[in-house]
């Protein structure tokens, strides 16, 4: 006798396998193509929108934003002055540009010695605030720049009263008391300090073998070589959370890099609290070449020493260093050759460094699980140090915004690269 239970079950029995059946059949393809073209249509259209959403979501970012998930993208901050001091007057258009692309920021040079305490005895913040300022309202990662550095140490620094050299004891204390005034300041509110910047070079031995050790500095000469150990203790002793570099050019040098990886590794071991190397990342259009890059970025990562790109420009002019020294006529005599788009560039030199960029953020990329950040030596072409240094007056194309604030191929170049690795 058929009961109610059996009677329900039998249903569902039936209701199950037919169901099942159609689903099997459903699943094959091309079955009821006609019915279901409704639904096929429906779900290209969701794939085509969202293909559409996320490349235009794509589009809008900033670079930083885009980079996210590899490592900051920075910049600099000129503040009201320029380094070759003329007054900023693109300040405005510099800071939207950096609030929509960039998620960290360097002192360019207001937070240098020479401006913070250039006269002896006399602390000037006035800038490094409003740049500390600037930072924390536009919410970007702090980068201070630099504490010991050669070229930008006032010159009463290293003197006593009679104008002769201090002796070790005095400048130790000088040193000390300076970075524990600067960086308690902003404690808590920079990530990184570039504590010493500069102090190795590569130098050629009597065979004409190229090394590398500490250059001659007032820091070095006076107090020796553990000059940098004391400035890393003072600068932990200020502010133990804050995150410590090294900074320097030229880090393509197998000497030098060498080197520097070795120095690092010591004063770890010693325990000196230094947490990164900076690698400054000046650079021309075909030097240096991509294999010495290649060597230098894996070179920090073997070592595990994290590794920021703290300067990176790409100049598209002759390299002009060798004439630094060149007295003021030589200069004017040299500029014209060193100088050739004075007036204009052309759209196939900017193509290239376009490319010479995005082949250098395709080794970056290599090693981004090694690298914390990488940052612009300025915004745009008009405020970049390269026009008036080592040659004053010439007409660079370095960054990656033009004279008019616009996007440049080397822009474009760096946001497709990073998407189409998505
Ligand atoms: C070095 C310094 C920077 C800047 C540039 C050029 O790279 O670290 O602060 O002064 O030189 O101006």
């Amino acid at each position: 006798m058929l009961n109610y239970n059996t009677y329900v079950g039998a249903r569902k029995a039936t209701y199950n396998s037919v169901f099942r059946l159609k689903m099997v059949k459903t699943q094959l393809p091309f079955y009821g193509y006609k019915s279901h073209k409704k639904y096929i249509m429906r779900i290209f259209l969701f794939l085509i929108a969202s293909f559409l959403f996320f490349e235009t979501n794509a589009q809008q970012k900033g670079l930083s934003a885009l980079y996210e998930d590899h490592f900051m993208i920075g910049t600099i901050y000129h503040g009201e002055q320029l380094g070759n001091n003329t007054k900023n007057r693109d300040q405005k258009k510099e800071e939207e540009i950096i609030e929509k692309e960039f998620n960290a920021i360097t002192a360019e040079n207001c937070m240098k010695p020479m401006h913070i305490i250039g006269k002896k005895g006399e602390y000037n913040f006035e800038e490094s605030d409003k740049f500390v300022e600037f930072a924390i309202e536009k919410g970007l990662t702090i980068v201070g720049h630099t504490l010991i550095w050669k070229n930008s140490a006032p010159d009463w620094f290293f003197k006593d009263e009679k104008g002769n050299k201090v002796s070790r004891p005095v400048l130790i204390k000088r040193m000390k008391e300076y970075i524990e005034t600067v960086v308690s300041r902003y404690k808590g509110k920079i990530k990184y300090w570039d504590v010493v910047n500069e102090a190795v070079d590569v130098f050629k031995n009597e065979y004409g073998e190229k090394y590398a050790k500490l250059k001659s500095t007032p820091w070095y000469d006076i107090i020796g070589p553990d000059y940098i150990e004391i400035a890393y203790r003072a600068a932990h002793k200020a502010d133990p959370e804050c995150k410590l570099l090294y900074n320097d050019y030229n880090m393509y040098q197998k000497e030098k890099i060498d080197f520097i990886v070795d120095m690092v590794k010591n004063l770890g071991a010693k325990g000196v609290s230094i947490h990164g190397i900076g690698s400054q990342g000046h650079m021309f259009m075909k030097h240096p070449k991509l294999h010495q890059v290649d060597y230098w970025l894996k070179k920090c990562a073997d070592a595990k020493i994290t590794l920021h790109i703290t300067e990176m420009d790409i100049s598209v002019l002759p390299n002009a260093w060798k004439h630094k020294g060149a007295s003021v006529e030589d200069r004017y005599d040299l500029a014209d050759k060193y100088n050739p788009y004075s007036k204009t560039v052309p759209k196939k030199v900017l193509q290239k460094q376009a490319k010479r960029y995005k082949d250098m953020f395709s080794l970056f990329l290599k090693y981004s699980y090694n690298i914390e950040r990488v940052t612009f030596w300025g915004v745009w072409d008009g405020n970049s140090w390269r026009n008036y240094l080592p040659m004053i007056g010439r007409t660079d194309y370095p960054l990656l915004f033009d004279r008019d604030f616009k996007k440049k191929p080397a822009y474009y170049a760096l946001k497709n690269l990073v998407i189409e690795k998505e």
